[in-house]
């Protein structure tokens, strides 16, 4: 049976982080209702000011920490005593900022992907409470982080994800030709990384598995794997509480497997999405004239020459639920959504007894 994770100070009664899912996809309310069932609950900061009536299309980056700090007050009205985080992509132009806020906001864990998280420990340093967990790829990632970490900061992460570029959503930490090639193996680089941690420093880090976990099946096979916990995100879309409009959660209901599939995000970093529109987004910037106009990436195509498409807008627009225009993120199990459902009826079937799930067949 599952274990509870601990993690730095907190322990949750599951072991699973809902996968932060950004631009408003996962926000206050599903942040707060995972938390509430138990598991970790994150709130993601990328374009988190857009759609929260904050912004007035000149306070970008203000209204992107006011709109975080509202989402985790959010959550915990929901669950006051939850596990409550963010995830914050180093990528973000606003970075530091957003740390900061998250810290005001009293976010308990801080989870970071899309770029190494080289100077986190110096941004919370006044908080040793405040959990840090990076996202990885692979070992040498890990490596790098834990190495700079121990050496400058003393002190190691939290809990390490490890997320699997050839099944995982979002933004991916690989690149495009080596994604799919079948040569990437999760579970190995979750045990190198655990690994790395005992042996260098003498230390049992938890290992979180990412990408492709959707039912009990995938739960129980990444923990017989040697993760300590899962991280899911795609699983969550269709849910009550995910903080997505109906449009967004409908397109995962609709689409077919072979929808699914790669590509390439101003960011300069394959993404995984749902492809069926993906003429209509470039087209859209195009028709619209639009230059970038928040500058919220660090690095940006888009933001440097124009090219390929504004994708936080895009991603913006989804989230509202113009799905023909908008940029529909999703990992490769998002096929498998049949119904708009809760997070309870979710953990109920990760976490539940096998007796409750045998009455309930
Ligand atoms: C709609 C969507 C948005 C995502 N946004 C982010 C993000 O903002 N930051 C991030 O680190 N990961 C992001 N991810 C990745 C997830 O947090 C997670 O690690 C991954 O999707 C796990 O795989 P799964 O979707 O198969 O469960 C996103 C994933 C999805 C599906």
């Amino acid at each position: 049976m599952a274990q509870p994770l601990k993690i730095g100070n907190y322990i949750a009664r599951y072991p699973l982080i809902q996968g932060g899912m950004g631009v408003r996809v996962s926000a206050g309310r599903l942040a707060g209702a995972v938390a509430q069932c138990g598991g970790i609950g994150l709130v993601a900061a990328p374009g988190i000011a857009l759609n929260s009536g904050l912004y007035n299309g000149k306070n970008y980056f203000k209204a992107d920490a006011e709109a975080f700090k509202a989402e985790l007050r959010k959550a915990y009205e929901i669950a006051p005593d939850g596990i409550i985080g963010v995830n914050v992509m180093v990528a973000l132009s606003d970075f530091e900022l957003l740390v900061k806020a998250a810290i005001d906001g009293g976010a308990k864990v801080i989870v970071c992907g899309a770029g190494l998280p080289m100077g986190l420990p110096e941004l919370t340093a006044d908080h040793p409470d405040v959990a840090l967990i990076p996202i990885v790829s692979s070992l040498r990632a890990a490596q790098l982080i834990a190495k700079k970490w121990h050496k400058t900061y003393h002190r190691l992460p939290d809990a390490v994800v490890v997320e699997d570029p050839d099944t995982a959503g979002g933004h991916l930490g690989e690149k495009l030709e080596n994604i799919g090639t079948g040569e990437y193996d999760q579970y190995a680089t979750v045990r190198q990384v655990k690994e790395l941690f005992r042996t260098e420093y003498g230390v049992d880090v938890p290992v979180i598995a990412a990408g492709g976990i959707w039912d009990r099946a995938d739960l129980e096979h990444a923990l017989a794997e040697g993760a300590d916990g899962v991280q899911m995100a795609s699983r969550f879309v269709c849910t009550e509480e995910c903080d997505a409009e109906e449009a967004f959660k409908q397109k995962y209901i609709d689409c077919r497997q072979e929808d699914i599939g790669l590509i390439m995000s101003p960011a300069g970093l394959p993404g995984r999405a749902i492809l069926t529109n993906q003429n209509n987004i470039r087209q859209y910037d195009l028709d619209q004239h639009t230059p970038c106009r928040l500058g919220c990436l660090k690095k940006c195509s888009y933001k440097e020459s124009g090219e390929r498409f504004c994708i936080v807008t895009a991603l913006d627009r989804a989230q509202r639920g113009d799905v023909e225009t908008g940029l529909v993120f999703c990992g490769t199990n998002a096929w498998k959504a049949d119904k708009i459902t809760t997070v309870q009826a979710i953990f109920d079937e990760l976490f539940g007894e096998e007796q409750e799930l045998l009455e309930a067949a």
